[in-house]
């Protein structure tokens, strides 16, 4: 069986990204990818663009990427108020100023999407859409999935930016959407970092979303030390608390995308 790991937006978050590393290798996958979202939030920007780069895992650009790459005045993210917006440009500020100048120019070469073949299988991986690198699509965003569908000719459409990990496939559409959630910034009410597996034998695909436990008390330490608004602190302890009740808060999810998806 060949094994596939997806993980999402890091977010600077080093010591998730090598959490959820050493969980991949225990699951002997035989490849990774990444959609994108390296920096932005965390203390350790460098650290993860340099291990990602090191370990040659092909990288989607994300909306804080291509922010943090050419520096631009706004990350695109999804701000609800003025206090929102202040801890955006705290962090977007911030990340600028603490991602080298060679790591800079690593996020500017990133590709906006890849398309992989995973067994008899067709795979986009991408940030958001194809519209726009920093759209949020949920999963009970049907219409818009249906509409996204329609000019995606690959089986399964991989992606990330929400932050909250999904696999669905939709009624009448031979094709799977994956969300795979987020290593280092997860939003669905667990402090856990999250990523994806997949597994392909004959045709056939499956996959798990895994939740893996990391330090997170040492990474809420750094960003208070840093000069990163404490909001991003808090934020990491309950995974952004203000979600209450997401079905993702559980264990390891498995699912089968196969034989819906042929
Ligand atoms: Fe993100």
């Amino acid at each position: 069986m060949k094994r596939i790991a997806i993980i999402s937006d890091i977010h600077g978050n080093i010591e998730a990204l090598n959490a959820v590393l050493k969980h991949i290798k225990d699951q002997k996958c035989d490849q990774i990818f990444c959609t994108g979202d390296l920096v932005g939030y965390g203390p350790r920007p460098n650290e993860v663009i340099e291990t990602i780069r090191s370990l040659r895992i092909p990288t989607i650009m994300g909306n804080y990427d291509e922010a943090v790459g050419f520096l631009l005045p706004a990350c695109g993210c999804y701000n609800s108020d003025a206090n929102a917006k202040k801890y955006a440009a705290n962090s977007l500020k911030w990340s600028i100023t603490h991602t080298t100048q060679k790591n800079r120019e690593f996020l500017r070469g990133l590709p906006e999407q890849l398309e992989i073949e995973v067994g008899d299988k067709k795979m986009l991986l991408i940030h958001a859409t194809s519209d726009s690198i920093s759209e949020y699509v949920y999963e009970n965003d049907t219409e818009r999935l249906m509409d996204l569908l329609d000019y995606v000719s690959q089986d399964i459409y991989v992606y990330g930016h929400t932050h909250f990990p999904y696999s669905v496939t939709l009624p009448g559409r031979n094709k799977t959407i994956i969300n795979a959630g987020s290593v280092g910034r997860p939003k669905n009410g667990d402090a856990r970092a999250t990523y994806i597996v997949l597994g392909v034998e004959d045709g056939s695909v499956s996959g798990v979303i895994h939740k893996v436990s990391y330090d997170v008390a040492k990474v809420i330490k750094e960003i208070e030390e840093s000069g990163l608004d404490n909001y991003f602190a808090e934020f990491l302890k309950n995974g952004g608390a203000h979600v209450k009740d997401c079905k993702c808060s559980g264990e390891d999810t498995t699912y089968s995308i196969s034989p819906k998806c042929t």
